[in-house]
């Protein structure tokens, strides 16, 4: 095995393609350790599927809330997170058991897969009205000009943010994906991260103070009676929720649009088939979630107590990575895991996670992407890759995976 401190796991070389780094691990050490430059951090990376899954399914001992790892002691011994960093970070995908289930149950109705199959029409319209604008111009950024602009429009209707402000969701969304503040040791990139923070604070303050004057039917309303109901939602809960759900409500969206259509674009045989029957729209997208799904690893857990693996010991408090792109190429759980095979039977994939927090958008992302792709079959009946596919480049982020920009072309008649 290459020497722990020269295996990549990040960087633009290895998110170009991250599996052969990954394939390695899970031969030779499906539980892997990095420790921080400083030594006093670690990180475990699980990468084979029966490991991912069933961290995932076992909420009691990896846990979201790191506080939840420490004694009396080491709770008062740690510096208190900014007030800014408390307000947005008090939300669902940062707690465990029952405070956690009660965040998801003030949320969970809007987002059922009746509730959600309600906004079909107007996500059609949305896409549309979209591709009515690109359509004559021959060409486009995927990513920038349809995927983006339909994920927010998408979310920010459920949530019931005015269309133009829109905007600017995309650096507010940044918050929650950036490294942790206390984590941040760049004091010119923590203050930047702050004042993002507290922009995004003081626009929904606007927000809240205009619906609770005039209350609509929509999500942020409905949150706002559940605060103030007093004992159902917290000032921080409120603001927290918000933000999670405008961050993963479009971030990951955007790349299962994108990822889905770089994948048929590099599968001809898929894309005609696809085209001419789009029943074979939901396997495509079940399929493209597990070969090259959004979501690269999951958000950090953290052991809650001292945990033996593979005879590695994960100490309590430790933070663990769980890889589900990496899971879904484990030959152990899918047979001949690199290629795209709508056939595939088996294992589920692991793309929207498992257990407690399972993903609570799958119906509203799987019908994006559906209406994305069958609108775009109806539109761009040839639509290409106008760059070779090496020359794309992908996002960094350690959790989120897709092509920065993704170039097609088309020709528009004469
Ligand atoms: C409409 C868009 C979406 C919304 C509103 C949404 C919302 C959420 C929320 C609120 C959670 C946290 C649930 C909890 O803690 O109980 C979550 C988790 C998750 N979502 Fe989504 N999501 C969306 C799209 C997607 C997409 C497109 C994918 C990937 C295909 C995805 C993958 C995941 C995964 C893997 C988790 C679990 C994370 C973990 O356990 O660490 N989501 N989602």
């Amino acid at each position: 095995m290459t020497d722990a401190r020269t295996l990549l796991l990040s960087g633009a070389a290895f998110k170009a393609d991250p599996h052969p780094t990954y394939a390695r691990l899970r031969a030779e050490a499906p539980v892997y350790c990095r420790v921080s430059r400083d030594g006093a951090a670690r990180m475990w990376f699980l990468t084979r599927y029966a490991d991912v899954a069933a961290a995932l399914r076992d909420d009691r001992r990896f846990v979201k809330d790191a506080d939840v790892t420490l004694g009396p002691a080491e709770l008062l011994a740690r510096p208190p997170a900014p007030p800014l960093y408390r307000l947005l970070t008090h939300h669902m995908l940062n707690t465990d058991g029952d405070a956690h289930a009660r965040l998801r149950a003030l949320v969970n109705k809007a987002f059922s897969a009746r509730q959600v199959e309600q906004m079909e029409l107007r996500l059609r319209t949305i896409a549309h009205d979209l591709l009515d604008r690109l359509v004559p111009r021959g060409m486009m950024d995927y990513v920038d000009d349809f995927a983006l602009p339909f994920s927010i429009a998408v979310i920010a209707e459920l949530l019931g943010i005015p269309s133009r402000d829109r905007h600017r969701f995309r650096a507010w969304s940044h918050i929650l994906v950036a490294p942790s503040v206390d984590a941040d040791r760049n004091e010119r990139k923590t203050a930047r991260l702050a004042q993002v923070m507290q922009d995004f604070v003081d626009y929904l303050q606007g927000i809240f103070a205009a619906r609770r004057r005039a209350p609509q039917p929509d999500l942020i309303t409905s949150l706002l009676e559940a605060e103030e109901a007093g004992d159902r939602l917290s000032t921080e809960e409120l603001y927290s929720m918000i933000l999670l759900l405008t961050v993963v409500g479009h971030e990951t969206s955007v790349f299962l649009l994108a990822n889905q259509t770089l994948t048929l674009l590099t599968h001809p045989t898929v894309l005609a088939a696809v085209r001419n029957d789009r029943s074979l729209i939901t396997p495509v997208i079940e399929e493209v979630i597990r070969y090259d799904g959004p979501v690269e690893r999951a958000t950090m857990r953290f052991a809650a107590e001292e945990i033996e693996l593979h005879g590695a010991t994960i100490q309590r408090g430790d933070a663990v990575s769980l890889v589900l792109a990496s899971a879904h190429r484990d030959a152990r759980a899918f047979p001949q895991p690199d290629a795209f095979d709508l056939a595939r039977v088996g294992a589920r994939h692991l793309g929207f996670g498992l257990g407690a927090h399972y993903c609570l958008g799958a119906p509203l992302a799987r019908l994006e992407a559906r209406v994305a792709l069958d609108i775009l079959l109806d539109r761009l009946p040839a639509v290409q890759l106008a760059i070779p596919h090496s020359e794309l480049r992908w996002q960094t982020n350690p959790i989120v995976r897709g092509p920065k920009h993704l170039p097609l072309r088309w020709e528009v008649p004469s």
